[in-house]
C-alpha cells in the first residue's frame, strides 16, 4: 500500500513538472510571437508614410509614378517594407483632385508628391507647412507654387519637366519648311498648357509664321476644336498638356484624317501617334522626384532646394507615323533622336 502510493506521488509529481514545463514553453513562445508583433507594428510605424496625388492616368504620368516607386525602392525605400506610400488618383476629376489632396495631407504624411501642375496646386493650396514635392510640374514659379526656381522659398520644391520651346519650334520648321501656319493645341484649365501656348505662339511668330492657337476646356471638345484647327493649319503643335496627353487618340483620329502632323511635347506622346516631338523621358522625371524625396526625407531644407529639370530634352520619332503621313526628317534630326513605334 505505501509502495504503491509512493509510486503514485512520483508519477503525480512528474506529471505536474511536464504540465507546467509545457505551460512555460508555451507561455514562452506566445511571448516570442508578441515580441515579434510588437517589433513589426513598431517598424511599420517608425518607416516613414508619404503620398502621392496623381491628376489623372496617362502614359505620361503613370511613367512617372513608376519612377517614383522604381527610384526610391533602389534608395533603400521599397513600398510596404521600408516606406508607406499612400497612393490617390483623381481620374482626371477636380473635385476627386480636392478631396483626395485633403485626405492626403494627414498628420502621418511625412510629405506628399504631386504629379502635375492641378495636383500640386491642390497640395499646396492646403498645405504651408509639410513638404510638397512637385512631380512633372512644367513651371513651377508661373503656377505660383515657389518664389523662384533657385530659391523656392516655402515648403514646395520638386521636378519640372519642361522643355525649350523655342527649340521645339524651329524644329518644326525645320522638318515642314513649306509649313506656314502652325496649330497650338492646349487645355485653357491647365496653368502648364496656358504658359506653354503663349510661348509656343511668340516663337511661331519670331519665325515669321502664323500661329493659330484653340484652346479646349475638357478633353471632351478635342474632337470638335481638332477638327476645325487641321482644316486650318500645315502641323499642330501640342504643349506637355494632361488633356491632350488623356485623349490622344481622339486627336490623332482627326489628324490622320486630315493628313495634318502632330508635334507633342512628350515621348509618350510622340508614342500614342505624334509624328515627332522634343520631350523628356517621363521615366527619369520620376527617379528624378525619388532623388528630391529622398533627400528631403533625410532632413534637406525645402526652401533653398532649387527646382530640378530631368534633362534638357530628346527628340522622338514616330517611325510609323513618319511612314503613314510620308514625311521626310532631316538626317540632321533623325542621326540624334530615339526611333518610336520601329
Ligand atoms: N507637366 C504637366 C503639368 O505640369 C504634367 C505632365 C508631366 C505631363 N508629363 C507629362 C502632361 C506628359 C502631358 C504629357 O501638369
Amino acid at each position: 500500500m505505501k509502495k504503491r502510493s509512493n509510486v503514485l506521488g512520483i508519477i503525480v509529481v512528474v506529471l505536474i513538472l511536464l504540465v507546467s514545463l509545457f505551460g512555460l514553453k508555451l507561455a514562452d513562445r506566445s511571448m516570442t510571437k508578441t515580441n515579434a508583433k510588437q517589433e513589426e507594428t513598431a517598424k511599420k510605424e517608425n518607416i516613414p508614410t508619404i503620398g502621392i496625388l496623381q491628376l489623372v492616368s496617362h502614359p505620361a504620368l503613370d511613367a512617372i509614378k513608376k519612377g517614383i516607386v522604381d527610384g526610391l525602392a533602389d534608395a533603400g525605400y521599397k513600398e510596404g517594407k521600408t516606406i508607406k506610400i499612400d497612393f490617390q488618383n483623381a481620374q482626371g476629376d477636380q473635385g476627386n483632385l480636392s478631396t483626395m489632396a485633403q485626405q492626403l495631407l494627414t498628420k502621418d504624411k511625412k510629405l506628399v508628391v504631386g504629379i502635375t501642375t492641378p495636383a500640386a496646386q491642390q497640395l499646396a493650396g492646403k498645405e504651408t507647412e509639410r513638404p510638397i514635392i512637385l512631380s512633372g510640374v512644367t513651371y513651377p514659379e508661373q503656377a505660383g507654387l515657389v518664389e523662384s526656381e533657385d530659391h523656392p522659398g516655402k515648403n514646395v520644391t520638386g521636378v519640372s519637366d519642361r522643355v525649350n520651346i523655342k527649340a521645339q519650334i524651329s524644329q518644326i520648321h525645320e522638318v515642314l519648311p513649306k509649313a506656314k501656319k502652325i496649330g497650338i493645341l492646349y487645355t485653357s484649365s491647365e496653368d502648364n498648357a496656358v504658359a506653354q501656348a503663349k510661348t509656343a505662339e511668340k516663337e511661331v511668330k519670331a519665325l515669321g509664321l502664323l500661329p493659330v492657337v484653340k484652346s479646349v476646356t475638357n478633353t471632351t471638345d478635342i474632337h470638335q476644336v481638332a477638327t476645325q484647327l487641321a482644316s486650318e493649319v500645315d502641323a499642330i503643335y501640342v504643349p506637355i498638356d494632361n488633356g491632350i496627353a488623356s485623349a490622344m487618340a481622339t486627336l490623332v483620329q482627326v489628324t490622320d484624317q486630315a493628313k495634318i502632323p502632330v508635334f507633342p511635347s512628350a515621348d509618350t506622346m510622340v508614342k500614342d501617334g505624334g509624328l515627332m516631338g522634343m520631350g523628356v523621358d517621363q521615366y527619369q522625371i520620376g527617379r528624378l522626384t525619388a532623388k528630391v524625396v529622398v533627400d528631403v526625407l533625410k532632413g534637406k531644407n525645402v526652401a533653398d532646394y532649387p527646382i530640378q529639370v530631368a534633362d534638357k530634352g530628346t527628340t522622338y520619332i514616330n517611325k510609323k507615323k513618319v511612314k503613314e503621313l510620308g514625311i521626310e526628317i532631316p538626317e540632321s534630326i533623325a542621326k540624334d533622336a530615339v526611333m518610336v513605334n520601329e
